[in-house]
């Protein structure tokens, strides 16, 4: 079910250059939502901007065992995320979530490797700690769905890296690369990965011609993957289909709305 609350902000810190991670208490929705799940997050008592934007869920928030909260983590490119920079501990979002498909849960695989660039990280602490057993989400009890994950993650430059210790410290394996060497390997991080060779399962978040040579790459390597896509979007529920993208049917070519239908899909499904 979709709730809109009043969320208040709880915390408000900053992980990297223009990168930060909003806390919200919102026990209700933090209880719901599952990795690969988004929320569109909105300023309250003004029209500027008048649309809410997506982001994705980074975690949920236990206090006493008790799922209370959530956490987002943005970064800061326009008018939206400028004045979400600036709001202060106390002050209340708009928020509606649960929202779209969330990741496949996965079973009985051996080694699965997160692919991340840019901001596309942040759907993958919660699903590091999902797959890893380390905690349950939407009301299901943790369990171990795979035996190891790694989490390759590109940025343009070192400053701009962010939650690498977290992702450490939920159990998966880190490797880094940056275009300008400064962190990490130098290069793309689909180049980090060809270098890493096959995992048996691949998950992308990020830019979109970082998705399109991972996908390649898997259709190379012959693996299963599945990409989150961060497509534009003004609803965010399905009403406005600003959102759609194509996909490959049984008929052919066809578009789906990436906000109900996604944000992840099955790369088979995808051009590339
Ligand atoms: C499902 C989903 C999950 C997302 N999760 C996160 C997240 O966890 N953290 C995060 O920082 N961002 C995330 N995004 C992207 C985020 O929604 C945008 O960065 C945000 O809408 C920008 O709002 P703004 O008002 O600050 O910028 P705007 O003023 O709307 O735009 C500023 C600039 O960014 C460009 N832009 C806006 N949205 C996007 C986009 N989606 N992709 C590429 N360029 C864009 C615009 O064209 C413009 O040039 C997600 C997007 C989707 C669809
Ligand atoms: S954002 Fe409106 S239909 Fe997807």
């Amino acid at each position: 079910m979709t709730l809109h609350v009043a969320a208040s902000v709880v915390e408000q810190v900053r992980l990297a250059r223009d990168t930060y991670r909003i806390r919200l208490h919102a026990p209700a929705l933090a209880a719901a939502i599952r990795p690969g799940q988004f929320v569109m997050l909105r300023l309250p008592n003004t029209t500027d901007p008048l649309l809410g934007r997506p982001f994705a869920l980074y975690d949920t928030v236990l206090e006493n065992g008790e799922v209370v909260g959530f956490d987002v983590v943005y970064l800061v490119v326009g008018k939206m995320t400028r004045r979400l920079a600036e709001i202060r501990v106390g002050e209340p979002l708009e928020v509606v979530g649960p929202l779209g498909n969330g990741f496949a849960p996965l079973t009985g695989l051996g080694h699965v490797g997160l692919v991340a660039g840019g901001i596309g990280q942040t759907p993958f602490l919660a699903y590091i700690r999902q797959l890893l057993g380390e905690r349950g989400y939407g009301g299901q009890s943790p369990s171990r769905a795979v035996q190891r994950v790694s989490i390759f993650y590109g940025v343009r430059t070192a400053d701009l890296a962010a939650g690498v210790d977290e992702f450490r410290a939920a159990g998966a394996e880190v490797y880094l690369a940056t275009e300008d060497g400064s962190l990490g390997e130098k290069g793309y991080v689909t180049e980090l990965l060809r270098r890493h060779g096959p995992v048996d399962h691949l998950v992308g978040c990020g830019p979109e011609p970082m998705l399109h040579a991972l996908m390649r790459l898997a259709d190379e390597w012959r693996t299963s993957c599945h990409v989150s896509l961060e497509t534009p979007m003004a609803c965010g529920v399905g009403i406005c289909f600003s959102c759609v993208t194509r996909v490959k049917t049984s008929d052919g070519w066809d578009y789906r709305r990436v906000c109900v239908d996604g944000p992840v899909f099955d790369a088979a499904c995808l051009a590339r």
